[in-house]
């Protein structure tokens, strides 16, 4: 991220945050069985009641062999999520603003209304989906994921969404298809932080397709169960749980698949601090910030960072050939 530890903070006030009792979902073990529907959504509704409870932090322990399977999967951490006031008033979104605990309420008016996701490239069926058609092809689903920002602080979120493998498959990539590209919505008049260059815009990420296709590889579109607010990237952003934060591009109106590796925000802007694989590993560090602890939003103390941000045993397997010691 930028250095902006000299920049002297105006009265930073986070906004008034109200929240509906979180509702629980709960992930079929088998691949396409979840139970959340588009139904499960309520919108993020500033007026509704206030419930300070709610957003305390929620403990997850296993009570059956299906959820001992999820954790194992990776799918479930059994650690507890991250409260919902800290989720939604700590963000990083440069297209609004750089300050973090400021973005919640410079994005608040971010309207998503029929938002199209273009899917093109090197795909035999392009085409665009709204958040409905997405939903349609993959039910809704809960996962709940570490993660793990490069400034050195950590969340664990319970998001919905779906496998952005399942919408791959969907257009049927083509056989000499190798990376995925990312592009958030281009649109100062909406986004005004794209007025200022604090970053090139639109944001940009990629993957490689077998990281695209791993099956902890998420599109999310909701979180504790109600519709993604604007802050944490409206109406569709991704998650990659075991990469850097930067990784998760917000709001993405265009995934195109294409052969040589893309460009990326963060090494775009600074290539000697930021690289396009962004593994979580805490024997790397980034020239700014130690990655051998980190600072569990909400917990005192700090945690030590786990390899691959604790997905190692899912995720190693794809970096076999790469020297991990280079591959920031
Ligand atoms: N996506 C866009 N379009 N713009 C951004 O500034 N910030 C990234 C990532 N996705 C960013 C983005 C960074 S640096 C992080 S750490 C995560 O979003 C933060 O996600 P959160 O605010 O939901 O915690």
């Amino acid at each position: 991220m930028r250095d902006i530890s000299k920049t002297s903070y105006d009265e930073i006030t986070p906004p008034a945050v109200y929240f509906n009792r979180r509702s629980f979902l709960r992930t079929g073990v088998a691949a396409g069985t979840a139970i959340a529907t588009a139904s499960v959504y309520r919108w993020f509704n500033p007026s509704k009641m206030t419930d300070v409870a709610s957003t305390q932090a929620v403990e997850f322990e296993a009570t059956t062999e299906a959820e001992e399977e999820l954790i194992a999967r990776g799918l479930r951490v059994n650690e507890p999520s991250t409260s919902e006031l800290n989720i939604l008033n700590y963000n990083n979104f440069y297209e609004f603003t750089t300050q973090k605990e400021a973005v919640a309420r410079a994005a608040k008016d971010f309207k998503t209304d029929g938002w199209q996701l273009v899917v093109d490239g090197m795909v035999n069926k392009p085409r665009s989906f709204t958040i409905d058609e997405l939903h349609a092809i993959s039910p809704p689903q809960e996962r709940v994921y570490r993660m793990r920002c490069v400034e050195a602080w950590s969340m664990v979120i319970p998001w919905v969404g779906v496998p952005l493998a399942h919408l791959l498959e969907a257009v049927e990539p083509m056989a000499n298809a190798k990376y995925v590209a990312f592009e958030t919505l281009f649109d100062p008049v909406r986004m005004p932080g794209q007025k200022t260059a604090a970053l090139e815009w639109p944001y940009i990420e990629g993957l490689r397709l077998d990281e695209a296709m791993h099956p902890l590889t998420f599109l999310a579109t909701g979180l504790y169960g109600k519709t993604l607010p604007p802050q944490d990237g409206a109406p569709v952003r991704l998650v990659v749980p075991w990469k850097y934060g930067f990784k998760g591009i917000k709001s993405i109106v265009r995934l195109t698949l294409v052969a040589d590796q893309p460009k990326t925000s963060w090494s775009r802007y600074a290539p000697r601090e930021y690289g396009f694989y962004a593994n979580v590993n805490p024997n790397v560090d980034h020239p700014r910030w130690s990655q051998a602890t980190e600072q569990r939003i909400g917990e005192s103390g700090r945690r030590r960072t786990l390899m691959f941000n604790g997905y190692e045993e899912q995720v190693a397997d794809l970096y076999a050939d790469l020297d991990l010691s280079k591959h920031f």
